[in-house]
């Protein structure tokens, strides 16, 4: 651990120092896997360096780790040409096509046998990071493998991607640029998909399109709340390979502090390599991130560039495919399910099949837009996919096998449950039922609400939650505060022993934190970690219930479509009733823990406003700045911290000056709101 901090360390070196240790601490944590320090400490640093740096505007560079949070929300993507093209690989799909390839290589060589680098093929997205000076300052997506987005800010957000290269003693050129692929490992997979379950949202169907999802976006913040992965395998300067071997460069960039997936190996011929590559396909799914083959490579680069391209692809590379996990079978039927929200949507029942050892019998079709993009009919055969634990997918329908009594499919236009209406907002695809106590809402409600990681009500399962609504009368997730003994062991299958139980787990319920109640509420787009979020920043469901959008938006990671949806659920009148009830069943409304002041970006700071801002009315930045821990007055003296000075500001500017107070405008001011801790 480091001893406690000089007093005569200034602000600029404590600043750099932190840096620094913070830079190798997540060096030995994101790329290593070996921390040697506790979250808790890397906190206090993190926490340390972001208070200095509040107070020293000056200081903050752009590689910081303090910047990895993410920013202000920007307007679309800039686009930059690729030093050289992003070229894809042709495929092999068997034994032949690799050994093919192996003799295409040695006759374009004149060689008997070559060298190989067989790398794992990561299923993500290939991704460009240029370093100048060794420092991070340009991301690129592929784009069209001619001109990328820039995705700087998103990339920056991925702590396995250094911000700074080590090992500085090794010459590198002042320009040079690592190619690699950014993916989400599975296990954020499940629990980023878990989350989105939990609010409301449609799902992802695999790893690589969550990853898309959350590296393509306009707002980092979302980037950063994704826990990606960006893994090297290339290296190169002016657009050209800067080692001679692909070994050399998988080894350089270890110890230029990059990821490199450790399972890579330099194969002596076309025989061992197609062992090492079958070694891997059964062995793949223990990985904590989806391959979906590997990449054989030519070793030298001398090489590599004797053979150069086809108009495509490099002839000194193959990525060798293992067998998808995808299947064909029959449509039988497409079956409407409810949702808690509402929401309408189509599942395929099909005729079970096994898709790599599992068999499956149902997909998820999202929703009408979907069937329409698939032209699917009942009766098709449909090609679908499994990839992770994830409902399969329905990638596209066989046309040559199309039956002719095949039927179009229409999304019913009242709700298969309740027979009510169903509606559909202008601009969204998802139809929804309109009542409010449609049954089959309200059992979806109660199942979310029961839920483990929710307020874990054992036993409280599909088949009981249809007992309770259709038998007991049950027409409130706050009525099953109200069962009684009696009622329970009027039900089917329900011994006085299992009543019992569940009068106690249900009790048990009353303690779970206001976190979790929020949670329960079943809020759209509020998963576990923004409900955690809003219990730890309002403290309690009162003050969160009346606060206005902007003190909402102040929250770091929570956007306009969180905020406003948040304001939608409680003006709604049925369910402040229901919010009134369940306090009066004794469900805990306040959190246990007083709000943290530490994790407020601008607690003990005082704010003076002046001037039109371009954005923020005043009342609305004030809001902000209160709910940031900040104080806004409306004099200037020696104890302002900040004036945000907008157009025509009046007086107060021409004080600030006199006092030498700093002077910010509004967007500094929102960066100082949205550099609170993570
Ligand atoms: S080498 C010319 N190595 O697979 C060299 N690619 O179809 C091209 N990929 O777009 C890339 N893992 O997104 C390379 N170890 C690896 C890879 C890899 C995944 C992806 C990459 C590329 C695609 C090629």
């Amino acid at each position: 651990m480091q001893a406690m901090t000089p007093p005569e360390e200034s602000p600029k070196k404590e600043v750099h120092r932190l840096r620094r240790e913070l830079q190798r601490h997540e060096y030995l944590y994101y790329v290593l896997d070996q921390p040697q320090i506790s979250d808790q400490e890397f906190d206090a640093k993190m926490r340390r360096l972001r208070a200095l740096e509040a107070q020293h505007p000056d200081l903050v560079e752009p590689d910081s780790p303090t910047q990895r949070v993410g920013g202000q929300p920007r307007e679309g993507f800039v686009k930059h040409r690729h030093s050289s093209p992003l070229r894809s690989l042709d495929n092999a799909y068997s034994e032949d096509d690799l050994l093919a390839f192996d003799r295409r290589v040695r006759e374009g060589l004149g060689a008997e046998r070559v060298h190989y680098v067989v790398e794992l093929k990561l299923d993500g997205l290939s991704t460009v990071a240029r370093y100048r000076k060794g420092k991070f300052y340009l991301g690129l997506t592929r784009g069209d493998g001619e001109y990328g987005e820039d995705v700087t800010e998103n990339l920056r957000t991925i702590r396995s991607l250094p911000l700074e290269t080590q090992s500085r003693r090794e010459k590198m050129p002042e320009e040079f640029e690592v190619r690699g692929e950014v993916v989400m490992p599975r296990a954020a997979f499940e629990i980023l998909n878990r989350e989105r379950e939990r609010a409301g949202l449609s799902l992802f169907a695999n790893p690589r399109n969550a990853a898309a999802g959350s590296l393509r976006v306009l707002d980092s913040r979302i980037t950063a709340s994704r826990r990606l992965e960006f893994f090297a395998y290339y290296l190169l300067a002016g657009g050209q390979p800067m080692l001679p071997r692909q070994s050399l460069t998988l080894e350089h960039l270890r110890r230029l502090g990059f990821k490199v997936n450790p399972d890579w190996k330099v194969c002596h011929g076309a025989g061992e390599a197609l062992q090492y590559i079958q070694n891997w396909e059964p062995r793949r799914e223990q990985l904590k991130f989806e391959i979906d083959g590997a990449v054989l490579k030519l070793d030298e680069v001398e090489a590599q560039r004797k053979l150069g391209y086809t108009n495509k692809f490099p002839r000194w590379a193959i990525a060798y495919k293992y067998a998808a996990r995808q299947a064909e079978t029959e449509l039988l039927d497409i079956e409407v399910q409810v949702g808690r929200t509402g929401a309408l949507t189509p599942v395929a029942v099909l005729k079970p099949v096994a898709v790599g050892g599992v068999m499956v019998a149902r997909a998820s079709l999202h929703n009408q837009d979907e069937i329409e993009r698939l032209g699917l009919r009942i009766g098709d055969w449909v090609k679908i996919e499994r990839s992770g634990d994830v409902i399969p997918q329905v990638l596209e329908t066989v046309p040559d096998k199309r039956p002719q009594n095949a039927r179009e499919f229409q999304m019913p236009r009242e709700c298969p449950v309740c027979h009510s209406k169903v509606h559909r907002e202008p601009g969204e695809v998802v139809w929804r039922c309109v009542n409010a106590d449609c049954p089959a809402k309200l059992k979806e409600s109660l199942l979310h609400f029961a839920r483990r990681g929710v307020m874990d009500i054992d036993g409280l399962g599909p088949a009981l939650v249809d007992q309770l609504v259709e038998q007991l009368g049950v027409r409130a997730i706050a009525d099953i505060y109200d069962l009684t003994l009696d009622q329970l062991k009027s039900l089917e299958h329900m011994g006085e022993k299992s009543a019992d139980n569940l009068l106690k787990q249900i009790a048990a319920s009353r303690e779970r934190g206001l976190d979790r109640v929020i949670l329960s509420l079943g809020i759209r787009h509020v998963g576990e970690r923004t409900a955690r979020l809003l219990a730890e920043r309002f403290g309690s469901m009162d003050a969160l219930m009346h606060a206005g959008e902007e003190p909402l938006q102040a929250i770091e990671e929570i956007g306009p479509k969180i905020a406003s949806s948040i304001q939608e659920f409680f003006s709604e009148k049925a369910n402040r009733e229901l919010i009134a009830r369940l306090k009066k069943a004794g469900l805990q409304m306040q959190s246990k823990q007083p709000p943290r002041p530490q994790e407020q970006p601008l607690a003990g700071l005082t704010f003076v406003l002046t001037g039109t801002l371009p954005q923020w009315t005043r009342e609305q930045a004030a809001a902000a700045i209160e709910a940031a821990g900040g104080r806004v007055t409306s004099a200037v003296s020696k104890k302002t911290r900040y004036v945000v000075a907008g157009q025509d500001p009046g007086s107060k500017l021409e004080k600030a000056r006199q006092l030498g107070v700093a002077i910010i405008d509004e967007a500094e001011l929102k960066r100082l709101l949205f550099t609170s801790p993570a």
